[in-house]
């Protein structure tokens, strides 16, 4: 296992620069997430820790080592892609055991190492099967496998997941994240799922752009956005945003509606942003700071999605799901000053 470091990378294609120098430290025994809109960059990042992509600037470290100038194969990590190459001829013991062809081992080192992995995987049974006798999830385990048997020290996962169906997906995700917590290797992964990111990141890196955004714990980023695009991207539905300007005491709307804040860093008259997210929105036919006519309801089983029109905008907001507001009435929206989030309208910059 360990540490890896990364240092003002960039990465450009001809004259086009798609990575613009982005630095993180990776704990040993971490599991990170690299999450964002599809040609942010996200593969072409793990390919240079990975070796595939050389180098256009900036450092990379794996342990003590900086690996910039060395072959994929001496860098100690393993891969895991979304196109995971499985030999369809060769049994489930040879297909994992081709991780180790490079391997200096004896025979019977490999094989039990082979056994080891298997066991780890639920597929000590399954070693002689060839993948057509296999179920989707269990070919996945097998190029999981095929990445372990070599005890690398990071593993990288370029969206391993993407191929499968909902359900296999939510059930690799989990057995990832267990695997993880058996063997505790340093593990970088990306995904444009947000869920996948949240559920198994002890870390999340949100990028945009060939930019990082924002790197936290799933928690962090879903609680203190850095900015209008992070603050979007987590947590679904998206969270609402309705733009306004800062009064000192609150942020006044279109319509001349003032929503009350404790004081923030916005100055007086600043365009600004209000951030509400659906889960914090509370449904009441009481009084409430913002108020307007459903127009959809969403059930969903434990909570209602209910789309109300305010202000020339339609928020999004979760309500129980065993009385839920109907189409047509009108109703109020609540929430928590702490649970309000502002933003710079311009830079889209979280004003705390
Ligand atoms: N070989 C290449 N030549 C030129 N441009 C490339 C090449 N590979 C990637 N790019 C560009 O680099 C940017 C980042 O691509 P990358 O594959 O890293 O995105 P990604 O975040 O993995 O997206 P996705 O979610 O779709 O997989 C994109 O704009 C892409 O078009
Ligand atoms: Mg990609």
């Amino acid at each position: 296992m360990a540490t890896l470091s990364i240092r003002n990378l960039v990465k450009s294609y001809g004259k086009v620069e798609v990575l613009h120098g982005i630095s993180l430290d990776v704990a040993d025994g971490e599991f990170v997430v690299f999450v964002g809109p599809s040609g942010c960059g996200k593969s072409t990042t793990l390919r240079m820790i990975a070796g595939l992509e050389d180098i256009t600037g900036g450092e990379i470290h794996i342990g003590e080592r900086l690996v910039n100038n060395l072959e994929p194969k001496d860098r100690d990590i393993a891969m895991v892609f979304q196109n995971y190459a499985i030999y369809p001829h060769m049994s489930v013991r040879k297909n994992i055991g081709f991780g180790l062809r490079t391997s200096k081992l004896p025979k019977a080192g490999k094989d039990k190492r082979i056994d080891e992995v298997a066991a780890i995987l639920g597929m000590s049974d399954l070693l002689e099967r060839r993948p057509n006798q296999l179920s989707g999830g269990q070919r996945q385990r097998v190029a999981i496998g095929r990445a372990m048997v070599r005890d690398p020290a990071v593993f990288l996962f370029d969206e391993p997941l993407s191929n499968l169906d909902a359900q296999l997906r939510t059930q690799m995700r989990l057995e990832i994240k267990k695997l993880h917590q058996r063997v505790g290797n340093t593990i970088v992964f990306v995904t444009h799922d947000q869920v996948e990111a949240m559920t198994m990141a002890d870390r999340i890196v949100i990028m945009k752009d060939g930019h990082i955004q924002q790197v936290g714990t799933p928690l962090e980023v879903y609680h203190k956005p850095a900015n209008i695009f992070v603050a979007q991207f987590i947590g679904a539905p998206s969270m609402n945003m309705l733009p306004g300007t800062w009064t000192g005491g609150g942020v006044r709307l279109a319509d001349g509606l003032t929503v009350p804040l404790p004081a923030r860093t916005a100055a007086e008259g600043a365009n600004v942003v209000l951030g509400l997210r659906p889960d914090d929105l509370v449904v009441t036919n009481k009084k409430g700071f913002l108020s307007g006519q459903v127009a959809v309801v969403e059930p969903l089983g434990a909570d209602t999605l209910v789309y109300v029109g305010v202000n020339g905008h339609e928020l999004i907001a979760k309500a129980s799901g065993r009385e839920p507001p109907k189409v047509g009435q009108t109703v109020a929206l609540t929430a928590n000053a702490g649970e309000m989030h502002l933003f710079d309208a311009k830079s889209g910059e979280a004003l705390p």
